[in-house]
């Protein structure tokens, strides 16, 4: 992952601890009753995949034991990852493109319930994603993947060479070469590998996005709600393709990219699809980009208005992100396929402890709190989640007192102690496993890893009944907290 030149390296803090009754009088452990969205406190957890779907992405036991384990603390709700709404092949990514995908989640919503007592609210995060291929050899990509025109031939400076001698000719250019030879797109395809783009309107399937995304989104919902539920995040953030139309870079001719209004045209229609088509309380939201963080993408400035044009519509909440693109991904290695989280908006999604300046925690707080103030302007009490860098109970109740968010979103502080908000609401907040954001998990995720936290993965690694990883060397989720 890239950080930040100036390497500042950041301890994460236990700061003050409460005793059980000042967490009792806390705004973090307060209820939040607003319009469908009703959570006992206002502890969230935001989806994190971890990669044990089973290869066709149905639920497993692994995906099972993980989101029990969450639950068993009751923050106020979870979410459940990154969820693909299409029936295609995508790896252990879980998926809910189908109706077979029902009687897994089924389970994995009754063992939330379980664990929780009923307390914890659990939504999903629905997603579509847009195709990606793997970065090619270079001979491959010139002998077959490259279409070759005039152009190319003007290049190696032959005008009857024949399409193959072209081919052999620029691939002898070496790196250099090739990127006089080719289009920007060619070379991206080449150096990173394929993907399409929102903004690729010749290709039929990308043109007719705006036609098939809303009932595709609208059928995921229904089945979420078949599978018990309560609601459904729509996956708006980082790199996919609902972003790509949100994002300043969409220059899309037909009506749905251009000026923000177009450009929010297709995540409303989405959103409204999803809403006709579900009962009157399933809750809806979304999580968005408060800040892109790639050159030429939405910044602070503008993301306000977003937040607000979905809390008019109606949503139930907008939860934030920063950052997670392509557009600056680390170049991949030959046969692997570029991954969001590896540049500079990658560490603004997932900042690590080796920092700048600003340091790795809260750095979403500020832009949060514009489309949180952009809501209450336009009358509206919408929840607000925000979500980066929080491990601690003071951290998490001063955003709350400040007006950053009406909820606390934790990932990594979730993974590394998923007892952490139970701890601290029984005043024991010493016991806390605290996170010190190495990044260790995202290593993992990157390489498409199960996902563990260095710091238990290794504890008690043999005893009764601990799920281990394929290798035997991790396992799967945190040891018991004897309570
Ligand atoms: C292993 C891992 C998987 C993640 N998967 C998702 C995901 O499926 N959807 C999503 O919106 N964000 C995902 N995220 C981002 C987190 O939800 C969160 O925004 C980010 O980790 C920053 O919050 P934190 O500092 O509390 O960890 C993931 C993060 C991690 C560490
Ligand atoms: S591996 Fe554990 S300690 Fe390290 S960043 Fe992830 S959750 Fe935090």
């Amino acid at each position: 992952m890239w950080r930040p030149p100036e390497r500042i390296r950041y301890a994460s803090q236990t700061g003050r601890i409460p005793s059980r009754e000042e967490a009792e009088r806390s705004l973090l452990f307060s209820p939040l009753e607003e319009g469908r969205l009703s959570l006992a406190q206002r502890t969230w957890v935001p989806a994190m995949v971890p990669w044990r779907a089973t290869e066709d992405g149905f639920v497993s036991d692994a995906v099972v034991a993980w989101y029990e384990r969450l639950a068993r603390s009751r923050p106020g709700a979870i979410v459940v990852e990154a969820t693909g709404i299409r029936d295609v092949p995508s790896g252990p990514l879980l998926r809910i493109g189908h109706d077979r995908y029902i009687e897994g989640l089924k389970k994995l919503v009754h063992a939330v319930r379980q664990a929780s007592g009923h307390k914890t609210r659990l939504f999903i995060q629905i997603i579509d994603f847009l195709t990606i291929r793997r970065r090619p050899e270079p001979e491959k990509f010139f002998e077959r993947f490259l279409h070759v025109t005039e152009a190319h031939r003007h290049a190696v400076g032959d005008e009857s060479a024949t399409d193959t001698e072209v081919r052999a000719r620029l691939f002898a250019l070496g790196e250099s070469g090739w990127k006089q030879a080719l289009t920007a797109r060619e070379f991206e395809s080449l150096m990173q590998g394929y993907r399409d783009r929102v903004t690729d309107e010749e290709l039929p399937h990308i043109r007719d996005l705006p036609k098939s995304l809303p009932p595709l989104f609208a059928a995921a919902a229904r089945r979420a709600e078949a599978a018990g539920f309560d609601g459904v995040e729509l996956h708006y953030a980082h790199a996919y393709t609902m972003a790509s139309f949100l994002s300043r870079t969409n220059t899309r001719k037909d009506g749905y990219g251009g000026p923000p209004d177009k450009r929010l045209r297709l995540p409303l229609e989405v959103f409204a699809a999803v809403r006709v088509s579900v009962r009157p309380d399933f809750v809806v939201g979304c999580r968005f980009l408060a800040e892109e963080c790639i050159e030429g993408g939405n910044e602070p400035d503008e993301t306000p208005a977003i937040g607000a044009a979905f809390a008019t519509a109606g949503m139930d909440f907008v939860s934030t992100s920063r950052g997670g693109k392509f557009e600056d991904a680390a170049r991949p290695a030959v046969n692997a396929a570029a991954y969001p989280y590896t540049g500079p908006s990658g560490y603004e999604c997932m900042p690590q402890f080796i920092s700048d300046a600003r340091g790795p925690f809260g750095r979403n707080a500020a832009p949060t709190r514009a489309i949180r103030d952009a809501i209450r302007a336009a009358g509206l009490r919408t929840p607000v989640v925000c979500t980066g860098g929080v491990h601690n109970f003071e951290m998490a109740e001063s955003w709350l007192a400040e007006g950053v968010c009406d909820v606390v979103g934790a990932a990594r502080q979730s993974l590394a102690d998923p007892d952490w908000t139970l701890k601290i609401s029984l005043g024991r907040g010493a016991e806390v496993r605290t996170c010190e954001f190495t990044n260790y998990c995202e290593a993992l995720d990157q390489k498409h890893k199960v996902v563990t936290c260095q710091l238990w993965d290794k504890l008690d690694l043999h005893a009764a009944g601990a799920l281990r990883s394929p290798d035997g060397k991790r396992r799967l989720v945190a040891p018991d907290w004897p309570g």
